[in-house]
Parts: C-alpha cells; sequence; structure tokens
C-alpha cells in the first residue's frame, strides 16, 4: 500500500497555521456583529441572520479548542440591545437555550466550560435557566471558557464594581488604600480571567460598542468587514495569524 504523499502546495500554510498552535492567544474576544445585515442582503428577516449566527459560534469554539485557547468571550447581547423591536429581543433570547440544546453534549465532550458576563437579574427566566444548567453541567471542565457575554455592559459593569468596591469600605471588607487595579478587577464581571489578548469585531464597524472597556487596555484589535453568519475557522485562523505578528509593548519599547 503506498503512504499518501503530503500536500506540498499548501506547506506554507500548514507552517504557520503550525506556528499558531504553539502560541495561540489565551483569551480572544469577539464582537459577533453584522447578522442583521447578512440576512437583509439576502432579503429575509433579521432574525435569519441571528439564526445563521449560531453556525458561525460553534465553527469558532471547535477552532478555539484545536487551538487550545484558553478563553473565548463572545458578545452577544449588549444593555443597548434592549432598544430593538421586542419579537427581535424575543428571538434573541431564545438562542442561547437553542445553541446549547444541540451543542451541550459536544462541548461536555470537548471538555468546555460555560460562563457568562453580564446582568443576568434582567434576562427571561428561561434564558437564565439554559445558562445556569449549562454552567452546572461544564463546571469542572478544565478545557476552553466559553463566556458568553449577554446583557453585558462596560459601564454598568464598572459602575456596579465601583458600587461593591464603596460598599465593601463602608463596612471595613477593603481599605482605600488597598484599592489598586488588580483588586478592582476582581470586582468585575471577568473576575479570574486574564484580559482578551485579540479583540475581532466582524461586520466592517470599528467600534467598542460598550464591550469590555476596562479589560480591553492592552488588547490588540482585528476588524473585518464579514459579517458574523459567514465568518468561519479560516477567517478565524487569518486574525490569529496577523495577531502572532503583532508586537505587544505595554508602554514599552
Ligand atoms: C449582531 O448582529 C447580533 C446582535 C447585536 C445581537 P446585528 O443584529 O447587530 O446585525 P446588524 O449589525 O444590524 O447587521
Ligand atoms: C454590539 O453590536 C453588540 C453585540 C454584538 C451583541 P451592535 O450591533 O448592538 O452595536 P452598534 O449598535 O452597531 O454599536
Ligand atoms: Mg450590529
Amino acid at each position: 500500500m503506498s503512504m499518501r504523499l503530503p500536500f506540498f502546495k499548501n506547506k506554507q500554510t500548514t507552517d504557520i497555521i503550525n506556528k499558531v498552535l504553539d502560541s495561540p492567544p489565551e483569551h480572544v474576544a469577539i464582537i459577533m456583529d453584522g447578522n442583521g445585515r447578512w440576512a437583509k442582503k439576502r432579503g429575509l428577516p433579521r432574525i435569519a441572520g441571528h439564526k445563521e449566527g449560531i453556525n458561525s459560534v460553534i465553527k469558532i469554539v471547535r477552532s478555539a479548542t484545536k487551538h487550545n485557547m484558553e478563553i473565548l468571550t463572545l458578545f452577544a447581547f449588549s444593555t443597548e440591545n434592549w432598544r430593538r423591536p421586542t419579537t427581535e429581543i424575543d428571538f434573541l433570547m431564545k438562542l442561547p437555550k437553542e445553541f446549547l440544546h444541540i451543542y451541550l453534549p459536544e462541548l461536555i465532550e470537548k471538555n468546555v466550560r460555560i460562563d457568562m458576563i453580564g446582568d443576568s437579574g434582567a434576562l427571561p427566566a428561561h434564558t437564565k435557566e439554559a445558562i445556569q444548567y449549562a454552567k452546572e453541567k461544564t463546571k469542572d471542565n478544565d478545557g476552553l471558557l466559553l463566556n458568553f457575554a449577554l446583557n453585558y455592559g462596560s459601564r454598568f459593569e464598572i459602575m456596579q464594581a465601583m458600587k461593591q468596591v464603596i460598599h465593601d469600605i463602608e463596612c471595613s471588607k477593603l481599605t482605600v488604600d488597598t484599592l489598586d487595579e488588580a483588586v478592582f478587577s476582581e470586582y468585575l464581571y471577568t473576575k479570574g480571567m486574564s484580559d482578551p489578548d485579540l479583540l475581532i469585531r466582524t461586520s466592517g464597524e470599528q467600534r467598542l460598542s460598550n464591550f469590555l472597556l476596562w479589560q480591553l487596555a492592552y488588547t490588540e484589535f482585528w476588524f473585518t468587514d464579514v459579517f458574523w453568519p459567514d465568518f468561519d475557522e479560516k477567517i478565524f485562523e487569518q486574525a490569529l495569524l496577523d495577531y502572532q505578528q503583532r508586537k505587544r509593548r505595554y508602554g514599552g519599547i
């Protein structure tokens, strides 16, 4: 039986991808944007774009586990998205359950731990319960942390943290002198998580839309015009490759 020859035409690409595999960014955050425009371009209702976006989510989760990433934070619903029509909000709130109903077994099998950041109190019960169930089922996994930002707003997060800090100072659990950046970070939803190394935003918009304002202080940004439902592992790997070329100086030389 003859051995199959390696496909040399793609050797350079393979080498580069292997290099990424050696040292992937630990934490990637993604602003999944452009679902509505993806649908509009096809003459479909906006919700068709949100539904299609689920396929991109699982593709990127699979790629993140393949590249041994530690954290993948996905911006799924912002505190400002309540301004949308009720029918669209209702549909968006059903997506976590739909996604987890299909993919939770695979996520468990891949050793993924599920968590969320954001104000869960304001979510509908069925959304909260779906997330809570997945969190519980995956709490002992130590592979990729798949972190959904749901009803997340950075300014709200920082305000809440500030209020809690003041409360803890008032009841002597904390002193002004011991409060520093590291301590303050422990009051944020992202407590215990490293800051994102790479932020990706799809759909051509180049803004943060109130996402992780504190945590992105030294993050590398990567933008693409591709709408979220068209985003796939190839484009994701392109972002990872570009990230590898960046020089992160943190103010040094
Ligand atoms: C991202 O796509 C999903 C959410 C913000 C919930 P959009 O719904 O913002 O799609 P566009 O930006 O209108 O195309
Ligand atoms: C940001 O996208 C929020 C999410 C991707 C969940 P938006 O579509 O809401 O952002 P803006 O309104 O264009 O800034
Ligand atoms: Mg948008």
